[in-house]
């Protein structure tokens, strides 16, 4: 049964850890429902898996909007949260308008947005439009310009408190989730400790609340950088570049199609007769 936001609420309070996985089409929507995944996500990281951009800075709303669909369909029975793109929640009336289409257009159940205490209005008027939201704090790829690359966050004191910060400002604002990115596992701890919302670790260690990985790096198919954080479960990229050079050869030999197996013979009737002989 698909679960709702009080249900992550209710697992956090169990110590039940939540799974949340990326997911950008129908397969890959259809593999995380199937494998039974808690929550999937159609993160902005659509931009580097599976559009070749070097960051998610040029994903646009018609880009999240078109995935989210698709993923829609391939699991109609998950939470779907949406990411909301690099620039389209800069003020309350962008992120309502753009939150709005999300749900209205892509069919998502929430949105997921990047930033800390400063983004708190912003989570509010969204919450109290009806639109729950994720927050996302640590390394926030949308800014790695000014955080200064893909580096871990909150190594001192101070930065360790503004992360705190952030998270108890976000959970006051309502947020019902909050991913954790790239921070010390001691401060992902204490912010799951101090927030009522569900933490969400990526690269924060088994201290929170869930886990979410991107689905092209846990299933080896995305190799153009492994971050630390990354386990990868299974290998596709070389099953798959295997079995392409495997058709490569069978077709190049003339081993496939057999003709008794992939293709389709003409009646008898027919056979003889189709030049008029
Ligand atoms: O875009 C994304 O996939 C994300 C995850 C890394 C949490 O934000």
């Amino acid at each position: 049964m698909k679960k709702l936001v009080p249900d992550f609420f209710a697992m956090k309070e169990k110590k039940e850890k939540i799974t949340m996985l990326t997911a950008y089409d129908y397969p890959s929507a259809r593999w995380a429902e199937e494998a039974g995944v808690d929550m999937i996500l159609v993160g902005d990281s659509l931009g580097n898996v599976v559009l070749g951009y070097d960051s998610t800075v040029p994903v646009t709303m018609e880009d999240m909007i078109h995935h989210t669909k698709a993923v829609r369909r391939g699991a109609p029975e998950t939470f779907v949260v949406t990411d909301m793109p690099f620039m389209t929640y800069a003020t309350v009336e962008d992120a309502l308008r753009n939150g709005a289409r999300i749900i209205q257009e892509g069919g998502a159940d929430a949105v997921k947005l990047e930033g800390g205490e400063h983004f708190a209005p912003i989570v509010e008027a969204l919450v109290n439009s009806g639109i729950p939201v994720v927050g996302h704090i640590g390394l926030t790829p949308q800014t790695t310009t000014q955080l200064g690359g893909f580096k871990v966050q909150g190594k001192d004191l101070e930065s360790a408190r503004r992360l705190l910060r952030d998270a108890e400002a976000l959970d006051r604002a309502g947020i019902f989730a909050l991913t954790l990115e790239a921070i010390p596992l001691e401060v992902a701890k204490t912010i799951s400790e101090k927030i009522s919302a569900p933490t969400i670790g990526i690269g924060a260690g088994s201290y929170c609340d869930g886990q979410v990985l991107v689905f092209h790096d846990m299933l080896g198919i995305f190799d153009r950088f492994k971050p630390k954080f990354v386990k990868v479960y299974a290998d596709l990229k070389s099953h798959g570049i295997e079995g392409i050079r495997n058709y490569v050869k069978e077709v190049k030999e003339g081993t496939f199609p057999d003709n008794t197996q992939h293709t389709y013979a003409a009646s008898e009737d027919l056979q003889g007769k189709l030049y008029g002989d």
